[in-house]
C-alpha cells in the first residue's frame, strides 16, 4: 500500500508535534508515531524548559552557561539562535493552552544545574506531560494532519530503494518518504513524502539502567545512518545523575525514575551511603555543576565506597514546599516507602541523553535532500559535548521553528516528483519461532554498553565493545534479512547500529571532553576542540 503527503513526521513528541503545529499552516502531514501519541521521552520530561523571561537575567548568561556546559564543543551561533528564539516558542506553547506553574503574573522560574539563574519554566515536576497533552490536542484537532499511531518507521526511501540508482552519489540522495510497519494489521506501507522529518528521540534504551521510555531504541539515529546521512558526537551520552534507585526488573526494557535536577536546583545535597557531603571534593558548584561532573563524581564515590548508590537529601527544606514543588516525585517515592521530606532517596546515575545525532544545518536540514530531523535525534551544534539542563525541550522547539520554515521554502521553490519506489519485499521471509533471540541480544548489547561505554571508559574496553558489537550486527543483520519484519527486530536492528555508532565515534576521541571521559587520555586536547563525524559508506538495507 502507497500514501503520499507534502510532509511525512516520524515521531509525535515535542519535536514532532510541534513540526506539525508549524507545518500545517502550509501544507499536509502525515504523522506517524510507533506506539500510542503520548508516548514520547517528552511525556517523561521533568524539570522544564530553560529559557530568559525575567528582567534579572540575560541572553549573555544563558548562552554563556550553555557554552561552559557543553565544553567548548558548542556552535556559538546556534547557541544564540537557541537562547535569542527561545522566549517566542515558550509564549506560543501557552497560546495553544499549555499552563506553566506561576507566581502572580510571572513565571515560578526554576534553577537548576550549571544556570547561573533561576530560568527553568516548569508545570510542577511534569513539564513534559504538560506540553504533550497541551500539543497532541491542538495538533489532533487540526484537519490537515493525520496522525498515524501504532506505525513504525523501518527505513527512509532515498536512491538506494531504486534499482538504476542504486549506485548514486552519496552526496546527492535524497529522501522521499519512509517504508512503514503498520502494527496492528502487520503489513509494510510506503508513505512517500516531499519533505521527512526526522523527530524519533532518544537512544538511551542502548543502556540497561536508562531514564528513557521504551520508545528510546536510536531508530532514528540508524535509519538516518543506513540512508547515508553524516552523523555526529556519537559519543556523548549523558548520564542523568540521580535517577531513583532500583534493584531492577527482569523486563528487557526497564525505565529508571528520574528525580529532577530541580531537586538539587532546590537544596537537595548529595550525601555517601555512610551521610558525608561529598561534590566539594569534585567542584566550586558543588551539587549544582553541570550533569558530567556530578555524574562522574558520584559513578568514583561509588566505585571508592563499592556501594550501589548515593543519597539525595532535601530533607532540610519545609514538607509543604517539597510537596508543592514535586507532587509527583513525592508520591513515586512515597509509594516505595520512601518519604522525601524525611528521608534520603537512594540515586544512581542513569543514561539520559544523546547530544550527538544526525546532522543539521541551522534550519534543520540533514545532508539528504529533502530529509530534516529535529529535537534529540538531531545535531545542531548546541549541546557541545554536554548538553545544559533543561536545553533539549528548548532546542526541540527552537529548531522545530526553523526546520519548519525551511520545509515551507522548499516547497515553495522545489517542485519535487516522487519517484517510483518499489513495494516493501517479503517474498520468501519466514515468520520468527525463536523470540529468545531477540530478547537476548537486546539484553547482551545493553549489558555490553553498561560494562564498556559507560561514564568512564578506556580504548580496551571501548575495543572490546567494538568486537562484540560487530559480531551482534551481523548476527542481527542476518536474522532480518530471513524473517518478517516486527517491531522488536527492527527496534534491535537499530539499538545494535546505535551502540556501534556511540563506540565508533568514541573511538574517534582522543582526548576527555565533556560526556566523554578516558583513562587513557584524561585531559581534554589541546587543539582547537572538533566534532566527530560519522557516514555509512556502504548502503545497508
Ligand atoms: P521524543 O519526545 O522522545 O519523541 C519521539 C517520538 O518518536 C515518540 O513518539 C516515539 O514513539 C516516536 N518514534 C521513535 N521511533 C519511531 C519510529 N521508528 N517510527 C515511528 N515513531 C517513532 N529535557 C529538558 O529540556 N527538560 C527536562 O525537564 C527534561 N526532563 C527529562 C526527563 C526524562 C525522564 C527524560 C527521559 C528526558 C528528559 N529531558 C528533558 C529530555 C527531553 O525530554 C527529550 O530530549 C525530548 O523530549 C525529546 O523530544 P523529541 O521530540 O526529540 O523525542
Ligand atoms: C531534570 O528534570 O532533571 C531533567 C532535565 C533535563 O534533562 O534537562
Amino acid at each position: 500500500m502507497e500514501k503520499t503527503t507534502d510532509v511525512l513526521i516520524i515521531g509525535s513528541g515535542i519535536a514532532g508535534l510541534y513540526t506539525a503545529l508549524k507545518v500545517s499552516k502550509f501544507a499536509n502531514v502525515i504523522l506517524v508515531t510507533k506506539k500510542e501519541k503520548t508516548e514520547s521521552g517528552t511525556n517523561y520530561a521533568q524539570g522544564g524548559i530553560a529559557s530568559v523571561l525575567d528582567g534579572t537575567d540575560s541572553f549573555e548568561n544563558h548562552i554563556n552557561d550553555t557554552l561552559v556546559a557543553g565544553a567548548a564543543l558548542c556552535d556559538r551561533e546556534r547557541v544564540e539562535i537557541l537562547v535569542k528564539e527561545g522566549p517566542e516558542h515558550i509564549r506560543e506553547l501557552m497560546e495553544i493552552g499549555t499552563r506553566f506553574t506561576m507566581s502572580g503574573n510571572e513565571f515560578d522560574l526554576a534553577r537548576e544545574g550549571g544556570h547561573s539563574h533561576a530560568r527553568i519554566v516548569h508545570a510542577q515536576d511534569l513539564t513534559g506531560r504538560e506540553v504533550e497533552r497541551a500539543l497532541v490536542e491542538y495538533v489532533s484537532s487540526v484537519p490537515n494532519i493525520t496522525i498515524l499511531e501504532n506505525h513504525l518507521a523501518i527505513d527512509l526511501l532515498t536512491e538506494h530503494n531504486i534499482k538504476k540508482l542504486k549506485n548514486s552519489p552519496i552526496d546527492s540522495r535524497h529522501c522521499w518518504g519512509a517504508y512503514i510497519l503498520d502494527i496492528e494489521n502487520e503489513k509494510v506501507i510506503k508513505i512517500k513524502a516531499c519533505a521527512t522529518v526526522l523527530a524519533s528521540g532518544g537512544i538511551g534504551q542502548v543502556y540497561l539502567h536508562t531514564t528513557n521510555p521504551a520508545i528510546a531504541t536510536g531508530d532514528g539515529f540508524a535509519m538516518a545512518y543506513r540512508a547515508g546521512a553524516r552523523l555526529s558526537n556519537m559519543e556523548f551520552i549523558q548520564f542523568h545523575p540521580t535517577s531513583l534507585y532500583s534493584t531492577g526488573t527482569s523486563s528487557t526494557r526497564e525505565q529508571a525514575f528520574l528525580i529532577s535536577e530541580a531537586v538539587r536546583g532546590f537544596g537537595g545535597i548529595l550525601r555517601t551511603k555512610s551521610g558525608d557531603r561529598f561534590m566539594g571534593k569534585y567542584d566550586s558548584r558543588l551539587e549544582l555543576a553541570p550533569r558530567d561532573i556530578v555524574a562522574r563524581a558520584i559513578d568514583s564515590e561509588l566505585k571508592k565506597e563499592g556501594e550501589d548508590f548515593v543519597y539525595l537529601d532535601i530533607t532540610r527544606k519545609p514538607a509543604s514546599e517539597i510537596k508543592v514543588h514535586f507532587p509527583n516525585i513525592y508520591e513515586k517515592c512515597l509509594s516505595i516507602g520512601i518519604d522525601i521530606t524525611k528521608d534520603f532517596i537512594p540515586v544512581v546515575p542513569a543514561a539520559h541523553y544523546a547530544c550527538g545525532g544526525v546532522i543539521v544545518d541551522s534550519f534543520g536540514s540533514t545532508s539528504l535532500q529533502f530529509l530534516y530531523a529535529a529535537g534529540e535525534v538531531s545535531m545542531t551544534g548546541v549541546h557541545g559535548a554536554n548538553r545544559l539542563a533543561s536545553n533539549s525541550l528548548l532546542e526541540a522547539l527552537v529548531y522545530s521553528g526553523r526546520a519548519s520554515a525551511a520545509i515551507k521554502k522548499q516547497l515553495e521553490t522545489k517542485s519535487t516528483v516522487l519517484p517510483q519506489i518499489p513495494d516493501w519485499d517479503e517474498a520468501g521471509v519466514l515468520t520468527p519461532d525463536e523470540m529468545v533471540v531477540i530478547s537476548h541480544s537486546e539484553k547482551e548489547v545493553k549489558q555490553l554498553m553498561s560494562d564498556y561505554v559507560g561514564i568512564v571508559r578506556s580504548d580496551l574496553r571501548l575495543e572490546r565493545a567494538q568486537r562484540r558489537i560487530n559480531t551482534l550486527f551481523e548476527e542481527v543483520e542476518e536474522f532480518y534479512k530471513k524473517n518478517k519484519v516486527f517491531s522488536s527486530l527492527i527496534e534491535l536492528r537499530n539499538l545494535v547500529t546505535c551502540a556501534y555508532l556511540i563506540v565508533k565515534c568514541a573511538l574517534l576521541r582522543k582526548e576527555s571532553r565533556g560526556l566523554h571521559f578516558s583513562l587513557d587520555y584524561p585531559a581534554s586536547s589541546q587543539d582547537v576542540p572538533s566534532d566527530t563525524v560519522i557516514r555509512n559508506k556502504y548502503q545497508k538495507s
